[in-house]
């Protein structure tokens, strides 16, 4: 089964004509709000693909809708703690173009312990993944205790953050990375680490990289989008539920792949992933 060590945010979404300038003041043509942050979209793009997938997450005071609406998407909250800190949030500006920034405060999310990963792994063991981003606390903890018990430890170095990949790169069986955090990498490393990893690309596709071997290239899906936020947490999801469901990688890419090409014609993150049978749909049609 997956564990996904992740964020849970709530995500205010305003639709803008632009992205705004310094100095501006701008009118936004829509507001809404849904369930985000890189953990728990992964988590819910992982359970509507079909995992069994547990989430080890804090919320605040306020966060009881967050919980409810991952429970109600198919995750396992159980160990999802409360406590006095505010839930994290996310102001996310979209523009016409699809293209997003995304203002972030962490919150509850820096408040995960060693010891609530301890406890949510007490069962966990060889075949069973943990996912994790740099959206949480505990991130060091919860890969060296992982490795240790024999879990994959398929990390997204999302936000991009040197030290926090440099820490937890010796435990990390798999990396995701998009072209940027990726080219940030090289820049503060010197070269890219030779671990498993992907490297997705948008609408270019993503390539799967194994240390001396040729690079697995997944072919992208054409789509007009109309919100990438989440896009890359649905990739990461959707890859890790096809891995854990013990398909191969050519097969988990295509799934990934689709799955986000479908993610971005929606608007929002968590509520935008795709079910199983509509990535099966999308992908027979192709
Ligand atoms: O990756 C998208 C996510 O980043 C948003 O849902 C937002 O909450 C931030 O965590
Ligand atoms: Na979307």
């Amino acid at each position: 089964m997956l564990l996904n060590l992740g964020s849970i945010n709530i995500d205010h979404v305003y639709r803008v004509p632009h992205l705004p300038e310094p100095g501006e003041t701008l009118g936004a043509h829509s507001y809404g709000m849904g369930l985000g942050g890189k953990g728990a979209n992964q988590s819910v793009a992982a359970a509507r693909a079909g995992a069994r997938i547990l989430h080890i997450g804090a919320i605040g005071p306020e966060g009881h809708w967050a919980r409810a609406a991952m429970a109600d998407f198919g995750v396992d909250v159980t160990h999802i703690a409360k406590g006095e800190e505010p839930t994290g949030h996310a102001i996310i500006y979209v523009d016409a173009g699809a293209e997003n920034v995304i203002v972030l405060y962490p919150g509850a999310n820096r408040c995960v312990t060693g010891a609530d990963v301890a406890s949510a792994l007490a069962e966990a063991g060889p075949g069973d993944s943990l996912l994790m981003q740099n959206e949480t606390s505990a991130q060091v903890e919860a890969a060296r205790l992982a490795a240790e018990k024999g879990l994959r430890v398929i990390y997204s170095a999302a936000p991009f953050d040197l030290q926090a990949v440099q820490a937890v790169l010796p435990h990390v069986s798999l990396l995701v990375m998009n072209e940027g955090e990726a080219a940030q990498l090289r820049a503060g490393l010197g070269s890219l680490p030779q671990v498993e990893m992907i490297v997705t690309k948008g609408a270019k596709g993503a390539e799967w990289l194994s240390p001396g071997a040729e690079p697995l290239v997944t072919p992208p899906f054409k789509v007009e989008p109309v919100d990438t936020t989440g896009a890359g947490d649905c990739f990461i999801g959707t890859l890790a539920a096809a891995l854990d469901a013990g398909l191969g990688r050519e097969e988990a890419m295509r799934r990934a792949s689709a799955a986000a090409a479908i993610q971005v014609t929606r608007p929002g993150a968590s509520q935008a992933m795709p079910t199983a049978e509509e990535v099966t749909a999308f992908l027979s049609d192709r």
